[in-house]
């Protein structure tokens, strides 16, 4: 049974072109999304599309960082930093737009942005299909597509209101060209304090980049200005589990040996620290 067009991808199916052509748009047909000249790409039964075929991605989650990370948003304890993009970004667009959330994960920003924006569409982009499967149906305004974004994006130009990047990678130069010239980019990212607590005790755990704030300034500067930037921060009560799942999330669960997660190390509370930078497109 091929699967049909999920409603979700059919609300944002315009935003989309073939990204062997690049220019040219997709329409639905058997299971897959097709451009005119006879491209083919895949819409998963869990209901994201497959745009990424015959490449290999260069990075993202997989099925146990995945895990860990849907277990560990769960909980809640990063919905201030939620509160704080979903605020950045009704700040930047009326109720109606289109929301592309880039490495969107399991897509608890994007549902949440989306919450707050009765009108909009959201698109969420990612490599792991892990995530996808969750991103999928995260939200019923939430479409879910399979991407590198280190690749140009399959996306027309000026198609969003708002490019949502929550600790993932960046393209600031594909995020100018996707963006409407009065949209916002929103970048949230960790500052020096982010899981101190973790990081003392993990020596493989991965440091935050002192320098990390003046190379993305450096990337972004061409292509955007601050409009505002917001810093969130506060402690968080931690059981065994949460610990495991903040550590496992993470690129330094690569690194973590199962001999650095025993012993009673992990931390009972944790600070969390991140910047929210709402951007304009110069
Ligand atoms: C730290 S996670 C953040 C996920 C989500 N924004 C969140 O905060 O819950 C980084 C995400 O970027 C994705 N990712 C990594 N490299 C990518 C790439 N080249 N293109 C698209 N997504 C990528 C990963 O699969 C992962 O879902
Ligand atoms: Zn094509």
């Amino acid at each position: 049974m091929p699967v049909s067009l999920p409603p979700a991808l059919d609300l944002s199916l315009d935003l989309l072109r073939c990204p062997t052509c690049r220019t040219r748009r997709l329409r639905p047909g058997h299971g897959a999304l097709l451009c005119p000249v006879g491209h083919t790409f895949d819409i998963a039964r869990h209901g994201y599309a497959s745009l990424l075929t015959g490449t290999r991605a260069t990075s993202g989650d997989d099925a146990a960082m995945v895990q860990a990370r849907h277990r560990f948003l769960s909980t809640g304890a990063y919905a201030p930093i939620l509160e704080v993009g979903a605020r950045l970004a009704v700040d930047a667009q009326s109720e109606q737009g289109t929301v592309v959330d880039v490495g969107c994960g399991t897509g608890y920003y994007l549902a949440g942005v989306l919450d707050q924006l009765p009108g909009a569409r959201g698109l969420g982009v990612d490599t792991s299909v892990r995530a996808l499967r969750l991103a999928a149906r995260a939200h019923d305004r939430a479409a879910a597509v399979a991407w590198d974004l280190f690749r140009p994006f399959p996306l027309a130009d000026g198609a969003a209101d708002v490019v949502l990047d929550v600790f993932a990678p960046r393209n600031p130069a594909e995020f100018h060209r996707v963006l409407r010239p009065t949209g916002r980019l929103i970048v949230v990212r960790p500052s020096g304090r982010h899981l101190a607590e973790l990081r003392g005790r993990m020596s493989a755990m991965v440091t935050v980049d002192p320098a990390k704030e003046q190379r993305l300034h450096r990337a972004l500067n061409p292509f955007f200005e601050t409009v505002v930037t917001e810093q969130v921060e506060y402690a968080v009560p931690l059981t065994k589990l949460d610990a495991l799942d903040l550590v496992g999330m993470t690129p330094s669960a690569r690194h973590v040996s199962p001999a650095d997660l025993a012993g009673g190390v992990l931390p009972d509370r944790v600070t969390v620290s991140v910047l929210a930078t709402a951007y304009r497109p110069r």
